[in-house]
């Protein structure tokens, strides 16, 4: 046995004589992906392999580094604070309340009717309009939420799926009023409907037709909104739903395979419209696997796009994505407790090469941030990205012989899942067959026995609990809100020239009936101030509704 060995074999033995009067608190430890095991020691014994081949440098390929050269010494990451809620002029308050706090990017959350594209007035909009976000029905609220906001200056996310299209298009039309071109207009639509067939539920048209409309999005972006990134491909809402770090790996990339064989076999050269595809991650509480998770994917993803699909452009290699911290570990218990959560783990998401970073509010499991605890998010944000000096130097953490140990195993067991659902038949095959919903469920049932029987401590909720806490004050959304949205609607319906547009939705219908590009004819729609429930209804008449499988 080599010294090193010896040393190491005699060190265990030592280190199990000293526990005897503590012995550690498990009989195993494990990472949030339970099929990962925590040694007690790692060494150079872990860490195998050819640096240049495994981490490279940062913003060269394999990009395990970080994505660019200098990463945050020339540029923190973008502070971009998921928001909205209430009306369009009440959301347009806090966007400008936000930037003038130092956001530097913007990030819209949208009520549900309008996710699931419903005007506010609709039957199935009753009780729902202006509660998880904003709500917009027609160009005109578009106009409300953006006014004063230059759009040639800041970039904006819009968490927005299968309506995409249609926001994307009210997008660029309130730019083109500012006189600002779609070619000038930088931003991210979510625009991604696989993971919502998985974990979210926002979804409106079957895959195929789905698919259709993300593809035409790709298409349409890579000719006339180059700077637009046209999907975030997201893992967050899978792992919110219980999935282990690997399996949020795993599956957000295999749907990202789909959504790049989708475009291929819709005739896109992948350098066309692959640099604009970006990623959405969660941050959850184990923070070093959480930094070893966000390395493993960008190495991965880089060589499947090199190898898989022979992207030339490195700018198609790189995985560049937003991060939001896990709302799923946020308590109603001691509230306060959650800054200390949050704070952790945007660490991991900045340690981890984030390029765009919310952070939760300490009340988001109670309600809707109220300003002052969104403005502590941000200020977590600023106090990493000025006062800890962890921006200063590129991916400080490699070379950690546990952050690169877990940086091998993430990857390992992501790349077995992907394979199993490459033999499935990709993404959306294994989507239909329940595959990857089933292994969620496994994984959050696993998760949640452990909280009931203790074993794994959520502090304030199964230890260390305050009995007759104080109530804190909560963001509220106005209660007249469905009725002034309803009013609205009803006098934007009665001034609009209706004829033009009935021939704009007739027009789109016709389109979808078709093979054409769908987003011009949705842009003049939109342009028409024909709403969002009438251009997705068109949709529906001729897409039908997707029908979950019983699974
Ligand atoms: N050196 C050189 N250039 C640099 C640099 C550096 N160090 N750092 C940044 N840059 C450049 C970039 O290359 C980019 O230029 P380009 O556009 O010409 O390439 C520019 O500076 C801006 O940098 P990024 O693109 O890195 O940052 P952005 O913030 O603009 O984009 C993104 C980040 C991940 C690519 C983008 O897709 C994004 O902003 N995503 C956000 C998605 C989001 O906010 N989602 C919220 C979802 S909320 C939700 O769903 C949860 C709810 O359901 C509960």
């Amino acid at each position: 046995m080599s010294d090193f060995k010896q040393r190491l074999h005699d060190w265990l033995a030592k280190a199990d004589k000293a526990a005897s009067r503590f012995p550690e608190r498990r009989e195993t430890f494990n990472t949030s992906s339970d099929t990962i095991e925590v040694k007690r020691l790692y060494t150079a014994e872990d860490v195998q392999g050819d640096y240049l081949e495994k981490l490279g440098f940062p913003g060269e390929y394999p990009y395990t580094r970080g994505v660019q050269p200098t990463m945050y010494r020339s540029r923190f990451w973008t502070m971009r604070q998921y928001s909205g809620f209430g009306s369009a002029e009440e959301t347009n308050l806090r966007f400008k309340y936000l930037l003038e706090n130092g956001q530097t990017g913007l990030s819209t959350a949208f009520d549900l009717p309008t996710q699931i594209g419903y005007d506010s007035d609709d039957m199935m909009a009753k009780g729902e309009v202006g509660k998880v976000g904003v709500a917009i029905s027609s160009l005109k609220d578009m106009e409300t939420l953006l006014d004063g906001i230059a759009l040639d200056k800041v970039s904006t996310s819009m968490t927005i799926n299968a309506p995409a299209s249609v926001l994307l298009a009210m997008y660029i039309a309130v730019a083109e009023k500012q006189g600002v071109s779609s070619d000038q207009v930088s931003g991210t639509i979510q625009n991604d409907i696989l993971k919502e067939y998985v974990a979210r539920g926002t979804y409106i048209y079957p895959p195929e037709a789905s698919m259709r409309l993300i593809t035409d999005i790709f298409g349409y972006c890579a000719e006339h909104v180059p700077n637009w990134n046209t999907i975030s491909i997201s893992g967050y809402h899978i792992r919110e739903a219980g999935s282990t770090a690997v399996q949020e790996v795993a599956f957000t990339l295999s749907n990202a395979i789909a959504y790049v064989e989708a475009a291929v076999k819709a005739g896109l050269d992948v350098d066309r419209f692959a640099p604009r595809l970006s990623f959405f991650f969660n941050a959850h509480n184990n923070f070093l696997e959480e930094v070893a998770k966000f390395r493993a994917a960008r190495r991965i993803w880089s060589r499947i796009m090199k190898e898989r699909f022979g992207a030339k452009d490195p700018k198609s290699w790189q995985l560049r994505f937003h991060t939001q911290t896990g709302g799923s570990t946020l308590t109603a218990q001691q509230p306060d407790n959650n800054i200390v959560r949050v704070t952790m783990q945007a660490l991991a998401a900045v340690l981890g090469g984030t390029q765009s970073l919310h952070t939760n509010s300490k009340d988001e499991a109670l309600a809707l941030p109220t300003e002052e605890s969104a403005r502590i998010a941000l200020r977590t944000q600023q106090i990493i990205a000025y006062e800890s000096g962890v921006a200063d130097t590129v991916d400080p953490l490699a070379g950690s012989f546990y952050i690169e140990s877990l940086t091998d195993e993430i990857e390992a067991q992501a790349l077995e899942y992907i394979a199993k659902i490459d033999e499935m038949g990709g993404a959306v095959k294994a989507i239909e067959q329940g595959y990857m919903q089933r292994e969620i469920q496994n994984a959050a049932y696993q998760a949640q026995m452990a909280i009931e029987d203790g074993s794994e401590v959520v502090v304030g909720v199964n230890k260390f609990r305050l009995e007759n806490e104080p109530k804190p004050e909560l963001q509220k959304i106005n209660p007249e809100l469905e009725r002034i949205q309803n009013e609205r609607l009803a006098e934007l319906r009665k001034g609009r020239d209706n004829e033009l547009v009935d021939a704009k939705l007739a027009a789109l219908k016709q389109a979808a009936q078709g093979t054409d590009n769908l987003m011009p004819f949705i842009v003049d729609a939109v342009k028409a101030y024909a709403t969002l429930g009438e251009i997705c209804n068109v949709m529906r008449d001729v897409f039908g509704e997707y029908q979950p499988a019983q699974w």
